[in-house]
């Protein structure tokens, strides 16, 4: 379990900070194809991650026909593919986007060993409309552009975030999130309470962290520093506003699909909860459908 110990809105810059999560992201890699349990989806071609199994139900009825089957999805953050070959089980055309050259290698053996035919592309995810015209043309767009579950708690910028998915999107698209809520973020993860402890607004400065731990197994990092931004909820639906977008849905959830802290509860299903009427209190997830304007 975490033996992270957080500093609350330090002066550090952007490059300074993207540089060390980065190095980071690269090390847990390893440690996250043994820990993810993708031998699953070798083991039953049906198999798909519990993320997109829980996001598909809020997904689904914002699209044709309520399916994937045939639209062009963009996976932002993607990592080492297990929710973007999901995806591609439930039918899209998929072009997985993200930083870490060794996420994207675990990425593509895995979808190379499933025979999923799917595209990679390194870049940040806010540099990410010119990565796309550099490897599959200006010209591309996508019905769906979907990231969930640890994203944008690294990026400082948000608004440059939400006029990258409005570039990558077709007219009538559809943008998906899912993610940790910024309320569970103000929680300290080794309190036996619910106090809030973190700035629930962000204003540009990153929270510091040092642990050499990561969310899935025993294994540790040798670059343990990482740096991660509050964003309060308004402020996420404010810049995909801004960026033309038109909310379609929202949704709060009362259960993450991996253990915030170590009082936290995992069901039978594999999701983790607060205990007792602590589920009640404060929301684990936010969800939110927006539409590009046809
Ligand atoms: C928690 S993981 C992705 C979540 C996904 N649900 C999963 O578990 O596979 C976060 C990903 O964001 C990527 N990432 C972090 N900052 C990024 C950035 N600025 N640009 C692109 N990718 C970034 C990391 O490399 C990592 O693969």
């Amino acid at each position: 379990m975490s033996e992270a110990s957080g500093v609350d809105g330090v002066d550090v810059g952007w490059e300074e900070a993207r540089a060390a999560n980065l190095a980071n992201w690269e090390e847990r890699v390893p440690l996250h194809v043994e820990g993810y349990g993708i031998e699953a989806f070798a083991e039953d071609p049906a198999h798909v991650s519990t993320v997109v199994r829980d996001d598909l139900p809020y997904l689904l009825p914002h699209l044709p026909d309520a399916s994937l089957a045939g639209l062009e999805l963009c996976h932002l953050q993607c990592h080492i593919g297990t929710d973007t070959v999901s995806l591609a089980r439930a039918g899209a055309r998929v072009t997985g986007v993200d930083f870490s050259p060794a996420a994207l290698r675990a990425a593509a053996s895995l979808a190379e060993t499933l025979g999923i035919d799917a595209r990679w592309i390194e870049t940040d995810v806010l540099d990410s409309r010119a990565a796309v015209d550099a490897e599959l043309g200006p010209e591309s767009c996508f019905d769906v552009v979907y990231t969930s579950i640890g994203t944008i708690t690294w990026l400082r910028d948000l608004g440059t975030w939400a006029r990258q998915i409005a570039a990558l999107l077709k007219p009538g698209g559809v943008f998906y999130i899912r993610d940790s809520h910024p309320m569970l973020f103000t929680l300290d993860e080794r309190r036996d309470d619910l106090t809030v402890a973190f700035r629930y607004f962000g204003d540009g400065r990153p929270m510091q962290w040092d642990d050499a731990s990561t969310y899935v197994g025993e294994g540790t990092v040798q670059a343990t520093r990482t740096y991660d931004y509050p964003h309060s909820l308004s402020e996420v639906v404010t810049v995909l506003l801004e960026a033309g977008l038109t909310l379609e849905a929202m949704h709060e959830g009362r259960t993450l699909p991996w253990q915030f802290a170590p009082r936290m509860i995992q069901r039978a299903d594999g999701e983790y909860e607060w205990p007792g009427d602590e589920a009640d209190r404060v929301p684990c997830t936010f969800t939110l459908v927006a539409r590009k304007p046809a």
